[in-house]
């Protein structure tokens, strides 16, 4: 596993910068640490709190936009679609949450800095989180991981995140390519005219082949897994909201437009 030299840079700042505060407890409702000693922002078991006491103060330090580490953003747009049933792109046999299994859920191994992880454990750098905090993780997850308020049905259907995102420059190829609605999408509708990857070549575009499903125990995130690994060079990620075969929710809601995410292979450095 390479680290850009980039990110270990800010990773290296970041440490110096939160070496005193946000180890997960003692945060107040904005994600903000509290005064020592006073008393601790209830963490519960459920994602919202989750995100709001530990995802968005802590890990979006490092795990936000385009080039967010391991293509992994965690800030609340995106968190939900990236983890549930998605695989980790350093161990990709785990789930980086696995609902109902959190001993097999790549985010706890990670946080607890378990044997069989690669790279470090999180956050990176420390502090790290105390057990009583990745407790609650887990038994969030223990309960299934569920989205504590689905996307209002009113909402219209909508792409959330790609992985990799938009202008995303990645140091070795990705091996699996997510792609997160606001809600469940009809699978039926999946096929490669509907959701598909480009390579650019001097001919042109050129489709890779990709498989495509929709991601274990989370029915809004569909996964693509490249049938080849990708070389050097750009991609594009489409996914068809318009055309003769567009993506649509189970109540037939279009996308309404096409959704492109390009990104760059740049190979180990
Ligand atoms: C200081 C920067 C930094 C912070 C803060 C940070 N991370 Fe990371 N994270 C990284 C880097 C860099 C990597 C890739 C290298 C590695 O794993 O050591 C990574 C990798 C990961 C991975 C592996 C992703 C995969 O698909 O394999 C997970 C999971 C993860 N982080 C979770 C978290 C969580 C949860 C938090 C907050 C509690 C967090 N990280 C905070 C920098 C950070």
């Amino acid at each position: 596993m390479q680290i850009p030299t980039s990110t270990l840079g800010l990773a290296g700042a970041t440490a110096l910068l939160c070496a005193c505060a946000g180890n997960g407890d003692g945060l107040n409702s904005q994600g903000e640490p509290g005064t020592p000693g006073s008393t601790p922002t209830q963490l519960t078991a459920d994602f919202q709190s989750i995100q709001d006491n530990v995802f968005t103060p802590i890990c979006t330090r490092c795990h936000e936009g385009a080039s967010a580490p391991e293509g992994l953003q965690l800030d609340a747009a995106h968190s939900y679609a990236l983890l549930v049933g998605v695989p980790s792109s350093e161990v990709p046999t785990l789930t980086r949450v696995k609902p109902g299994d959190p001993d097999d859920s790549y985010i706890i191994l990670k946080l607890e800095g378990a044997s069989g992880i690669v790279g470090q454990q999180m956050p990176y750098g420390g502090p790290y989180l105390p057990s009583s905090t990745i407790d609650v993780i887990r038994s969030w997850i223990a309960s299934g991981a569920p989205q504590s308020s689905p996307a209002a049905a009113a909402a219209a259907f909508a792409v959330v995140a790609t992985s990799p995102a938009d202008a995303a420059v990645l140091p070795a190829a990705p091996r699996t390519l997510v792609v997160a609605f606001n809600r469940e999408v009809d699978q039926s509708l999946l096929n490669s005219g509907s959701v598909m990857l480009e390579r650019d070549t001097a001919e042109g575009p050129l489709t890779v082949p990709v498989a495509i499903g929709a991601a274990p125990g989370n029915p809004s995130t569909v996964l693509l897994s490249p049938l080849q690994t990708l070389g050097v060079g750009s991609y594009r990620l489409r996914v068809r909201g318009t055309g003769p075969a567009p993506i649509a929710d189970l109540s037939a809601q279009g996308l309404g437009i096409d959704t492109t995410a390009q990104f760059r292979v740049a190979g180990e450095p």
